[in-house]
């Protein structure tokens, strides 16, 4: 694995792969890699000749100081993990490397990113915008995977290639989870043991509202998952939304849409997880 940290060496050695044939596929971390982000890597490898993945945390998406403050960063755990895996060329830039002058842009993602995370995380998708163009720009790979777990971020990079006109395939990838059923998250290793015993509450609510659309309307489940939620004493529902698939927009009926995805977000604590769940009726 090779590792760079310039854009200009990543961006000639991409040149000199493409010279000689070699598909690409790129898997944009933030690192405090899980088996998820492995998924991820793996699916790369099965589509692409070589895999470019990049560690950054990136600041321009934390509208939270102090949730960039406490994101963990273990470079050195991230690397071993790393060895699991065929990546072939590991991005780590450091700050100023990807913002050497302040970036001024703006995207227009209509309704996308007004909805859900967008709502309650003000700027945090020009933020993820902002570095994945420049990851874009720098590496221009034929695909790109993202997980699922970060549902409306997929459909958001959807969007920026098509508004950019970029040629890259953006691919989503199921959302990995631990034999409890919580969502993997690098966040998850900052939770206590007791938050963590009851964390799993989410995605089990989940899946029972999955279960209880015979018997349950679209404002009933997005009552029943809330109420359920937040009788445990840990944890806080931020939102939960139950939205196309496409547009991101609310659905009333179930028979609304083809493709209907419930996305939610809770706080456990200072820590913030999100998840979702597929609806089918
Ligand atoms: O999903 C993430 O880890 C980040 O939002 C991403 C895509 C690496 C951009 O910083």
């Amino acid at each position: 694995m090779k590792i760079i940290k310039k854009s200009k060496e990543l961006s000639d050695e991409v040149a000199f792969l493409k010279r000689n044939g070699s598909s690409i596929g790129f898997v944009p971390t933030m690192g405090a890699l899980h088996n998820g982000h492995l998924s991820l890597i793996e699916y790369s490898n099965s589509d692409n000749d070589i895999t470019i993945v990049s560690i950054f945390v990136n600041p321009t998406q934390f509208n939270d100081k102090g949730d960039y403050n406490k994101y963990p960063r273990i470079l050195k755990n991230d690397l071993e993990k790393l060895k699991n895996v065929k990546c072939d060329i590991l991005f780590t830039p450091l700050e100023n490397e990807m913002y050497p002058t302040k970036d001024k842009r703006d995207f227009n993602f209509g309704n996308l990113d007004k909805v859900m995370e967008g709502e309650h995380r003000p700027g945090h998708f020009r933020g993820v915008a902002l570095i994945v163009s420049k990851f874009f720009e720098i590496i221009n790979p034929d695909r790109t995977y993202f997980g699922e777990k970060d549902f409306q971020q997929f459909t958001i990079i959807k969007h920026l290639t098509k508004l950019l006109n970029l040629n890259i395939e953006v691919i989503s990838c199921p959302i990995l989870r631990e034999d409890d059923g919580l969502a993997m998250s690098s966040r998850n290793m900052l939770l206590t043991q007791e938050q963590r015993a009851n964390v799993s509450l989410i995605s089990k609510t989940l899946f029972e509202a999955q279960e209880n659309v015979k018997y349950m309307s679209v404002s009933e489940t997005k009552d029943w998952v809330v109420d359920t939620i937040n009788k445990n004493p840990f944890l806080e529902v931020e939102y939960f939304e139950i939205v196309d698939e496409i547009k991101l927009e609310p659905i009333s009926n179930w028979s609304d849409k083809k493709e209907k995805i419930g996305c939610i977000a809770v706080h456990v604590g200072a820590i913030r997880l999100i998840d979702n769940i597929r609806f089918y009726s």
